[in-house]
């Protein structure tokens, strides 16, 4: 009796081994395996644009995700993608966070005849053949549209005769989104000669970081008129230091706060007047990736940069309704 229970189990445990196995290579032969190396969770932005890809590359789009977050580390993403490599994906997806020292791991991905496709980020590779194509902001564009408002801004505010102190708060030493909103900043100035950088900040695209270093900088100086946020989370940061200092800002305040993003949080402040400038930086990449693959998939070949349209906000174009329409 017993034995014949011992084969009736073996027979059982053998038929639902089978069907997983059947199962699991008809999911497989399906499915298109995406491998997809995100930075982190640093900001607000950085979310939604993790949501967006989970979103777009789901089952029911015909896609299975291996997604693996790199918690702001290189060496992690380097990793990350040749584990993607061993794993055979169809496609990997690489959210870098620097620009540089990609050219080797994309060699063993372009070896291995996986396509490449960037997001967000720039890279520099000395063979652009290693990736297929990069979709993300055109940075340096979004500072340009912050230095034209200011200017503007402080003509209207009567102030454009007068000096003018930056406070710099920068995001990831390295990052496309670093390098090109320091640029036009840097830029700016230069060619303003009543404009000056009070200082340059180090707020790792983080609020807590923002806040840390310009509660500092405040102990010892406090006549700031502007400060330029790489990114949304970093002037909230930035605002409550201002706030533990008794300093005002915004549009009736003394300094004016001027940010990148334009996430939702950001956009609820600058309707309530406490940024005076939110430049959009579109995170939302997951269905242009989707466009890629879809193209090469119809042997077609995708351009080498898609650059999103952005805008700017302030507290007059603004509305209640934008805001809510909003998904991010
Ligand atoms: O690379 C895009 C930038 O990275 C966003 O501006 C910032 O919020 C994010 O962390």
């Amino acid at each position: 009796m017993k034995k014949k229970v011992f084969v009736l189990a073996l027979l059982f445990l053998l038929l639902c081994g089978c069907t997983r196995e059947a199962r699991g290579e008809e999911t497989i032969r399906e499915l298109t395996v995406v491998g997809f190396s995100q930075v982190g969770s640093e900001s607000d932005w950085r979310v939604a644009n993790t949501e967006s890809i989970r979103e777009t590359f789901c089952e029911e789009n015909g896609f299975e995700l291996i997604f693996d977050d790199a918690k702001q580390k290189q060496e992690n993403q380097i990793a990350a993608i040749r584990t993607f490599i061993q794993q055979k994906v169809d496609y990997i997806v690489l959210s870098p966070i620097t620009e540089s020292g990609w050219d080797s791991v994309l060699e063993e991905a372009y070896d291995a005849g996986i396509p490449v496709i960037i997001v967000d980020r720039r890279i520099h590779v000395d063979d652009e053949s290693l990736y297929v194509s990069r979709v993300g902001s055109d940075f340096r564009a979004e500072a340009d549209t912050a230095m034209r408002w200011l200017e503007h801004e402080l003509i209207l505010r009567g102030a454009d005769k007068r000096a003018q102190r930056i406070l710099h708060l920068q995001g990831t030493a390295g990052s496309t989104a670093q390098l090109l909103r320091t640029e036009g900043l840097e830029q700016a100035v230069a060619q303003n000669p009543l404009w000056s950088i009070a200082a340059q900040l180090q707020g790792a695209f983080t609020e807590a970081k923002a806040y840390e270093s310009t509660a500092e900088f405040l102990k010892t100086d406090c006549e700031i008129d502007v400060i330029y946020c790489e990114n949304d989370n970093m002037a909230f940061g930035a605002m409550r230091a201002l706030d533990d200092a008794g300093i005002s800002y915004g549009v009736d305040g003394d300094v004016i706060i001027i940010s990148f993003d334009a996430v939702r949080a950001a956009l609820d402040e600058c309707l309530a007047g406490n940024i005076n400038l939110c430049v959009e930086c579109n995170p939302l990449h997951g269905p242009r990736v989707a466009t890629i693959i879809a193209q090469m998939e119809a042997g077609q070949v995708a351009e080498k940069e898609l650059l999103v349209e952005e805008t700017y906000f302030t507290q007059k174009n603004l509305t209640q309704e934008l805001i809510d329409s909003r998904t991010y």
